[in-house]
C-alpha cells in the first residue's frame, strides 16, 4: 500500500513505517565517514601557502595520508561573524554552493593578521576583541573572544572531503583497463560503502560525481545547551546522539511522524545555536544536501581540552557537534553573539527576517481536507458569525482543483469561485487554496504542456522529465532552481491568468520536500537532474524554499508589488522566513502532538522562522472535545493559528462539540484577536529587527539555568509568558515564573506573584495560563470583529504591569495591515508606552513614520497598584488637563480607567496620585 492510499483510508493510529526510512546507518555517507573517521586522518594548514584576497584570507590544507590540498578562505563579517568555506583546491567539477540563501553578499570587513606562535596564524576583527586563532599541525581553528575559547573547529579532527573523481569507469577507459580488473572484493566494498551507488530497498542511486561527502567538527567550550537544526519532532534542547541516531536534516513527507525522533521530516534549517549563562553563539552550516548532525555533551569536570590557550579557561564543560552533509563545500558560519539577541540579529545578517505579514494573517485560519464545495464554505463561513466567533481566512484543499490540476477549479463543487469570494470579501475574510509543486502528466492541461515545452520540469538521471506519482497521479515537478521557472511560475498568479482568483485569494505550498508517492523514501531519486545539471541530491533541502519564494513573488507581482503576500509553506530551508509562513505538517490528534507542537515551533523561532504554526486539533483522528479546546487555547498563542483536518475524520467546526465547548473555543479564539495589536507589534520586531516572536524561556532569562531546557512554556515577545494546558484533565499545572527580581501577574484574574518560583496553579477547562512579566504594557483591543478587517477602527486597551520598582514599558506598531506603504512611504506609526512614577504616556517611538489613524484608547488597566489613587488626570498634548473617573478594586490591587478618548496617535498622559 502507498502513502496515496494510505491517505485515503483513515490511519488514525498507523504508526510510521519506519522501514520506508533510512535510519544512520543506511545511509552510505555516514557509514563512509564513520570508517574513515576511525583511522584518523589528519590534516595540516600550510600557512606559508597564506593570501589575503578581496575579502578572505586563503591558505591551503593538505591531507596528510593523501596530500590531496584544500583551500581554506576565512572571512570576518560585519556584526562579528567569522566564515570558513573549505573547498577542493581543484576539483574536477565545480561543487555545489548553495545560492539565492544569504540576503546579499556579506559585507567582510578586513581580518587583521597578528602574529601567532610559530605554526600558527592568527587572525583578528577590527576591534580587536574576537580572534580566529588558527593551528597549522594538525590543523584547527579556535575562535576566541577575550581570552576564552568559544569554539574549536577541527579539534577532534573530523575534517573530511571526499574528492570528486573520474568515475571508475572513465578511469578504466581512460587507464585502458578493462573495467573487470577491478576485483570482485573491491567491487563489493565500493558498494557497501555506495561510492558510485547506492541502494535502499528496491531503489538504487547512481551518482555522477561518485563520493562527495564532506564534514567537521565543533568543540563549543563551555556549553551544554544546544538548540536549533529543525525540523524534529523533539525535544527544543538537543540531545546527545550515540552512533547511528545523529539528527538528520532530509526534507521529507512523513505522516504522522513519530514523536521524539531524529529522523528528518519536512523542512531543514541548517542552523545550531549554543547558550550558556554569559554567552550565545549559533553555527550556520550553509549545505542543502543531506546532512546529519552529532552532538556530544559533555558533563562539566570532564573536559578534555588541552592547549595553552584552552587551560586558560575557566569553562568546564563542553558539546561537540559533527556536520556532515552528502555533497557541496564545506561553508560555515560562526555567530558569536554575545547575547541571544545578538544571535538572532547575526543569523539575520545573512539569511533576512521574518516578513512582514499581512494583519488578516494572524486571525484565526478555518481549514479541513476538504471543503466540500461552495454550498459548504458558505455554511461553514455562515457557521462562524451564527457563533459569534471570529475567523479571516477560509481554506480549500486539494479537492478544490480540477482532478488535482493546480490553478484549475472543480466546476462541478466550485462552479463560481469569484463569487464564493465576494461573500468572503464583504465580511473582510479571505481564501486560501493549495498549490503544490507537482504537475499533473496531461497534455491537455495547459500548465503541463507549457511547462513540459519550455523544459521546466526536473529531469530524470536517464534524460526526459522526471516522473513520480503524487496526489494527481503520474506528474512532474517543477524545476524552482531555474529562476526562469520560479519568474514563469511568479506569473500564474496574475489574476488574468488565474481563473477565478481574486486579491483575497493566497496560496499554500504543500508536498514540496518534495513528495514523490513511489520514490525513495517518499521523495524524488537523488540524480534527478535540475538546471545547470546539479543532481538533486547537492540541493534537496532547498527545494520547498524555492517554491514558496517563487510564489510569494507572484503574489506580489499580481498587486503590482502594492500588496504583502501570505504563503504557507510545508517544506522550508534556512531563510524561508522572507517568504511566509511555515507548519508542521501531518501531526496527529493526541495530546502528545499538542504537547510537542510547542518545543517544535520554538526551535523554528530560533532559527528565523517566526511565523510558524501546528494543525489545531491535530491532522489526523478525531480528537475528544477536552482536547479540541486546549489546542485552541494553544494555537491561540502561537504564531500560525489554523484548524485543519485530513479527509474522513469527523467534521470539527468549532460549534459541534456542545454549547460548553462552544463557548470555550470561542473565548479563546476571541482572547487571540483581543491581543492582535501585541501580536501585530511582536511581528513587526521580529521584522525588524529579527527578535522571535515565541521565545524559550533561555532567551528571555539568559541567566536563569534552570529555564535552559523549558519547553511547556514559554514567552510571547518579552511581556507574556504562556504554559498552555497538554495534559487531559488537568486540574492544576505547575508554572515557572523566572527572574529573583521579576513579578508576574495572571493576565485574567490579576493575581500576582514574585519571580524565581513555580507555583501550582488551579486550572479549569476555560483557564490559559498566562502572565504579564511586571515592567510590561500590552496594547489590546478592547472589542472583537467578525475577522481583523472588521477591527481597524476598534478602540485600543493598554494593560499596564509595573514592575518591582513600580514602571512599565511598552509599544505599539500599526500600519494598513496589507499593504508595503509602511515600507516604501513610510506610513506607519510606532509608539511607545512608559509607565513611571504615577505617569503613563504615550509617545513617538519613531518620527519617521506618519499613519493616520482614528482610534482611541478607550481603557486602561493598570494592575499592582497596592493602594487606591486619589485622582487620575489626562494631559493631552495641547495642555489640557481632564479628570478621570476611574475604579479601584482592593482585591485585585488594580486600578480601571473606562471610556477614555485618547487619540493612539498624540502625545498624552495620565497621571495617577
Ligand atoms: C498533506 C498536507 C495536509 C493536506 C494534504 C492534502 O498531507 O500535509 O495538510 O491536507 O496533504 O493536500
Amino acid at each position: 500500500m502507498d502513502t496515496e492510499e494510505k491517505k485515503e483510508i483513515s490511519v488514525e493510529d498507523e504508526a510510521v513505517d519506519k522501514n520506508i526510512f533510512k535510519d544512520c546507518n543506511k545511509i552510505a555517507f555516514y557509514r563512509r565517514q564513520k570508517q574513515q573517521l576511525s583511522k584518523r586522518s589528519t590534516y595540516r594548514a600550510l600557512l606559508d601557502s597564506v593570501t589575503t584576497g578581496e575579502d578572505s584570507t586563503n591558505f591551503q590544507i593538505i591531507n596528510e595520508a593523501t596530500k590531496i590540498p584544500l583551500r581554506a578562505e576565512v572571512y570576518g563579517l560585519e556584526g562579528d561573524i567569522f566564515r570558513l568555506k573549505i573547498n577542493e583546491e581543484v576539483p574536477l567539477k565545480p561543487r555545489y554552493e548553495v545560492p539565492d540563501v544569504l540576503t546579499s553578499k556579506p559585507s567582510s570587513l578586513r581580518l587583521i593578521s597578528c602574529s601567532g606562535v610559530t605554526g600558527s596564524l592568527v587572525l583578528a576583527n577590527e576591534k580587536g576583541n574576537l580572534k580566529f586563532h588558527i593551528t597549522a599541525d594538525p590543523f584547527k581553528i579556535d575562535l576566541i573572544s577575550e581570552d576564552d575559547i568559544v569554539i574549536s573547529v577541527n579539534s577532534l579532527g573530523q575534517l573530511y572531503f571526499e574528492q570528486i573523481q573520474a568515475s571508475p569507469k572513465k578511469r578504466a577507459t581512460k587507464e585502458n583497463e578493462d573495467s573487470s580488473s577491478i576485483s570482485a572484493s573491491k567491487q563489493e566494498n565500493q558498494d557497501d560503502m555506495g561510492l558510485w551507488e547506492e541502494k535502499f530497498r528496491k531503489f538504487e542511486d547512481i551518482k555522477a560525481n561518485g563520493p562527495t561527502s564532506i564534514g567537521l567538527d565543533f568543540s563549543l567550550h563551555g556549553f551544554r545547551h544546544l538548540y536549533g537544526i529543525p525540523q524534529h519532532a523533539d525535544s527544543h534542547q538537543l540531545k546527545n546522539t550515540s552512533d547511528g541516531d545523529a539528527y538528520r536534516l532530509y526534507n521529507l513527507d512523513v505522516y504522522g511522524y513519530k514523536l521524539h525522533d531524529k529522523m528528518g521530516i519536512y523542512g531543514s534549517v541548517p542552523y545550531l545555536l549554543a547558550h550558556k549563562v554569559g554567552r550565545t553563539v549559533g553555527i550556520f552550516w550553509l549545505n542543502a544536501s543531506e546532512t546529519l548532525v552529532e552532538i556530544s555533551t559533555e558533563p562539566p569536570g570532564e573536559s578534555t581540552q588541552m592547549g595553552s590557550v584552552a587551560s586558560k579557561q575557566k569553562v568546564k564543560s563542553r558539546a561537540d557537534v559533527r556536520w556532515m552533509s552528502e555533497s557541496g563545500i564545506i561553508d560555515v558560519f560562526l555567530l558569536t553573539g554575545p547575547t541571544p539577541s545578538d544571535v538572532f540579529k547575526q543569523y539575520s545578517l545573512l539569511t533576512g527576517t521574518q516578513a512582514m505579514p499581512p494583519l488578516f494573517s494572524l486571525g484565526y485560519h478555518q481549514s479541513r481536507w476538504n471543503y466540500e464545495d461552495e454550498q459548504d464554505v458558505k455554511a461553514v463561513d455562515a457557521g462562524f458569525d451564527e457563533h459569534d466567533i471570529p475567523y479571516d481566512v477560509m481554506w480549500l484543499d486539494i479537492e478544490h482543483t480540477r482532478g488535482k490540476r493546480y490553478f484549475t477549479w472543480d466546476k462541478k463543487r466550485f462552479p463560481t469561485p469569484k463569487r464564493m469570494q465576494a461573500l468572503l470579501r464583504s465580511k473582510h475574510r479571505k481564501l486560501v487554496v493549495i498549490s503544490d509543486p507537482h504537475i499533473k502528466v496531461d497534455p491537455n492541461y495547459s500548465l503541463y504542456a507549457e511547462a513540459k515545452k519550455r523544459g521546466f520540469f526536473v529531469r530524470s538521471h536517464e534524460g526526459g522529465d522526471f516522473e513520480g506519482v503524487c496526489w494527481p497521479g503520474l506528474s512532474s515537478y517543477l524545476d524552482f532552481t531555474n529562476p526562469k521557472v520560479r519568474e514563469w511560475y511568479s506569473s500564474l498568479f496574475a489574476f488574468p491568468a488565474y481563473k477565478g482568483s481574486t486579491d483575497i485569494l493566497f496560496i499554500w505550498n504543500d508536498m514540496n520536500e518534495p513528495s514523490v508517492f513511489r520514490g525513495p523514501e517518499l521523495t524524488m531519486q537523488k540524480n534527478a537532474v535540475h538546471h545547470g545539471n546539479w543532481e538533486h541530491r547537492e540541493l534537496h533541502n532547498i527545494y520547498g524554499f524555492y517554491q514558496q519564494m517563487a510564489t510569494a513573488e507572484g503574489l506580489i507581482k499580481r498587486s503590482e508589488g502594492k500588496e504583502r503576500p501570505f504563503v504557507l509553506t510545508r517544506s522550508f530551508f534556512a531563510g524561508s522566513q522572507k517568504y511566509g509562513a511555515v507548519w508542521t505538517g501531518d501531526n496527529r490528534s493526541d495530546w502528545s502532538y499538542l504537547k510537542i507542537s510547542i518545543p517544535m515551533l520554538l526551535t523554528l523561532s530560533i532559527t528565523g522562522i517566526s511565523f510558524c504554526g501546528a494543525d489545531v486539533g491535530g491532522f489526523i483522528g478525531n480528537p475528544e472535545a477536552e482536547l479540541l479546546v486546549r489546542w485552541y487555547q494553544a494555537g491561540a498563542y502561537q504564531p500560525f493559528f489554523r484548524g485543519h483536518a485530513t479527509m474522513k475524520t469527523k467534521r470539527r467546526e468549532p460549534w459541534l462539540f456542545g454549547e460548553k465547548h462552544t463557548r470555550l473555543i470561542r473565548e479563546a479564539i476571541r482572547a487571540r484577536y483581543a491581543l492582535l495589536p501585541y501580536w501585530y507589534s511582536l511581528f513587526y520586531h521580529a521584522h525588524v529587527t529579527a527578535e522571535p516572536i515565541m521565545r524559550p524561556l533561555w532567551v528571555e532569562f539568559p541567566y536563569e539555568l534552570e529555564a535552559f531546557s523549558m519547553e511547556d512554556e514559554y514567552m510571547l515577545g518579552s511581556a507574556l509568558l504562556v504554559h498552555p494546558v497538554t495534559e487531559a484533565k488537568a486540574t492544576e499545572i505547575d508554572v515557572f515564573l523566572p527572574g529573583s527580581e521579576e513579578v508576574w501577574y495572571d493576565f485574567k484574574t490579576f493575581a500576582r506573584w514574585e519571580g524565581a518560583r513555580t507555583v501550582k496553579i488551579p486550572v479549569a477547562l476555560d483557564t490559559i495560563p498566562v502572565f504579564q512579566r511586571g515592567g510590561s504594557v500590552v496594547p489590546v483591543k478592547t472589542a472583537i470583529g467578525k475577522s481583523t478587517g472588521w477591527m481597524t477602527e476598534y478602540p485600543y486597551g493598554l494593560r499596564v504591569a509595573p514592575s518591582a520598582k513600580g514602571s512599565a514599558a511598552g509599544g505599539l506598531y500599526l500600519d494598513d495591515g496589507h499593504s508595503f506603504r509602511h515600507r516604501h512611504q513610510q506610513e506607519f506609526l510606532h509608539r511607545s508606552f512608559s509607565f513611571c512614577s504615577g505617569v503613563l504616556s504615550n509617545s513617538c517611538a519613531d518620527a519617521r513614520g506618519h499613519y493616520r489613524s482614528k482610534c482611541v484608547v478607550e481603557q486602561i488597566v493598570v494592575l499592582g497598584l497596592s493602594k487606591q489613587p486619589s485622582s487620575v488626570t489626562t494631559h493631552s498634548s495641547d495642555g489640557e488637563d481632564q479628570p478621570v473617573a476611574f475604579t479601584y478594586s482592593a482585591r485585585t490591587s488594580t486600578l480601571s480607567l473606562e471610556r477614555l478618548s485618547l487619540n493612539i496617535a498624540a502625545n498624552w498622559e495620565v497621571h495617577v496620585r
